[in-house]
């Protein structure tokens, strides 16, 4: 079997042997690699994780419940994974707390005691409910911690997963099969009750060259007021030499604008009133 060489101790290397030996349809919903697994404790172990939540739950709880001093599963008992979850021999279920319910009723009003050091984004694969999920996690996951989000392939995860790997608040670490591994770097969290798009590094990419955006509403540059401030590189993270060439664009784009706006026949149809106006504005 092709695993990653870690060496995790204890309870917890016991519990990756038995989930090495395990069906990929272990439970009915799906369970994550034993590759994927490994990498999640050797992450763990590595950044000495106490505090871990997940949603979704399955081999990774019983794992998570080996390294973690604490772990919460936010998870629904739909279906057979919570049930066989818990029959395992392997779980530490007094270091578990199962908290029973959609996700995207549970998280909204959980209150996490301690910061968290490892999260795992693996619950209902939907759109936006992984996105949701990130929205109550971010703010509480650590410096240092570390973020997983399972399912990358899937188009709508994909994009949360695009927007993570721009983001300064993440390092991508790593990817395994599908599962993206990041770091929480020391960046400050971004404001969960402001807006800010024009911060996101995301989307300062983006209007770093604006014509890549022309995929997602043709025609949009010229029916926009200049970009914000901050996509401009003014009080931004955004790298400067982006930022003036975003600039340099715009710029263009509004002189060819003027110089065409100029040359048009009601510019110069009009050009008797724009006198009249200016001379009875003296
Ligand atoms: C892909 S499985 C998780 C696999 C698990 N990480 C493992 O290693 O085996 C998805 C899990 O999400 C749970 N789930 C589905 N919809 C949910 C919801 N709305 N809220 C919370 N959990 C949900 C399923 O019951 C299942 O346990």
């Amino acid at each position: 079997m092709d695993r990653e060489t870690s060496s995790p101790s204890g309870s917890a290397a016991e519990a990756l042997d038995w989930a090495s030996r395990q069906p990929a349809w272990w439970h009915d919903s799906g369970n994550l690699n034993i590759r994927v697994l490994d990498a999640v404790a050797r992450h763990g172990q590595g950044i000495g994780l106490r505090e871990s939540a997940e949603t979704g739950c399955g081999l990774s709880t019983v794992v998570l419940s080996t390294i973690a001093e604490r772990h919460t599963c936010f998870t629904i008992a739909e279906g057979d994974s919570l049930e066989k979850v818990r029959a395992v021999p392997h779980l530490q279920a007094e270091r578990v707390d199962f908290v029973i319910g959609p996700s995207q009723r549970t998280l909204p009003s959980f209150d996490f005691p301690r910061p968290l050091d490892l999260v795992l984004i693996d619950g209902p694969h939907g759109f936006p409910f992984a996105h949701l999920e990130y929205y109550f996690f971010y703010p509480r996951v650590r410096s240092g911690g570390i973020l997983v989000v399972d399912d990358i392939h899937i188009p709508t995860i994909r994009q949360l997963y695009d927007v993570l790997r721009d983001d300064r608040m993440w390092e991508h670490v790593e990817d395994v099969l599908t599962t993206a591994f990041f770091r929480r770097t020391e960046a400050p969290v971004f404001d969960p009750f402001g807006d800010g798009w024009e911060r996101q590094q995301f989307n300062q990419r983006h209007f770093a060259q604006p014509e890549v955006m022309d995929i997602y509403a043709p025609g949009w540059r010229a029916l926009m007021p200049p970009p914000p401030a901050p996509l401009l590189g003014q009080n931004s993270d955004v790298v400067p030499t982006q930022a003036a060439d975003a600039l340099r664009q715009e710029v263009a784009r509004l002189r060819a604008e003027n110089a065409a706006l100029r040359a048009s026949t009601s510019w110069r149809v009009t050009a008797p009133l724009r006198s009249i106006g200016s001379l009875l504005r003296r």
